[in-house]
């Protein structure tokens, strides 16, 4: 039977496709921690001497984290990573998060050592570091391995939108890649369908062909008798 080989192709390209499509999953999804490495502050905010800030950092909609090491001025501190208040947040898409550093105040509201869009298209040097400076204010040194395969190292300069694009832009190479195999399977099938059809239909005409022959061969005998008689 010539239609079963088909068949059995289609269940594999339909297979490859699934696989390809799960592939793409650990590329597509991002899931990673940003961690603070170290900091120095240049300022307290604080008008009364010998008075402790409380620094911390916050994205926006998310818990405030404090730094419970960070007292002094122009002292630099540095982390492993692993302490007890990281994380500072987390990334789950190539999406930027509006981000700070800030001082407690009680009295009044808190004072701002900075507040920006963190992206992890920022931890763009090989060992996925973030330094973020700012004169008389800060230095601070962010770390997040897991956002490097995010940003490719071709396009350090360029923003995280053409990026995007270029991702969206192979997503749609890729539905559009999955649909013409499906299209190009059912094309196949239907063609072999229809030569199957094909031949059974010429093998019944045949066979009514060749009856029709002999009952015709049966007249043509009973005309015969006639013509004789
Ligand atoms: C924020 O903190 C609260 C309590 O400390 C906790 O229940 C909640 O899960 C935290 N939310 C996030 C987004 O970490
Ligand atoms: C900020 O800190 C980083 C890491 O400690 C250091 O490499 C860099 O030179 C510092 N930048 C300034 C302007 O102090």
């Amino acid at each position: 039977m010539p239609i079963r080989k088909p068949r059995i192709s289609k269940v594999s390209i339909n297979f490859i496709v699934f696989g390809v499509f799960l592939s793409c999953f650990p590329g597509c999804i991002l899931s990673a921690t940003v961690t603070l490495d170290s900091i120095v502050i240049y300022d307290t905010h604080e008008f009364i001497k010998g008075v402790k800030p409380i620094v911390y950092f916050t994205c926006q909609g998310e818990n405030k984290t404090v730094f419970p090491d960070v007292k002094e001025k122009n002292v630099p501190y540095e982390f492993k990573g692993e302490e007890s208040w990281q994380p500072l947040t987390e990334f789950s898409s190539k999406k930027c998060k509006r981000c700070g550093l800030y001082e407690k105040d009680t009295f009044k509201s808190d004072d701002k050592y900075d507040e920006w869009e963190l992206c992890p298209s920022d931890f763009n040097s090989s060992d996925g570091k973030y330094v973020r400076f700012k004169s008389k204010e800060f230095n601070a040194t962010f770390s997040c391995p897991n956002c490097l395969p995010a940003a490719s190292p071709d396009s350090k300069s360029a923003t995280a939108a053409p990026k995007e694009e270029k991702k969206n832009g192979w997503h749609i190479a890729l539905v559009i890649l999955i649909v013409v195999v499906i299209l190009v399977a059912c094309i196949v099938g239907g063609v072999l369908a229809y030569k199957f059809w094909q031949k059974k239909k010429r093998e019944q005409d045949q066979a009514r062909f060749l009856k029709l022959f002999e009952d015709g061969d049966d007249i043509e005998e009973e005309l015969g008798l006639d013509h004789e008689i």
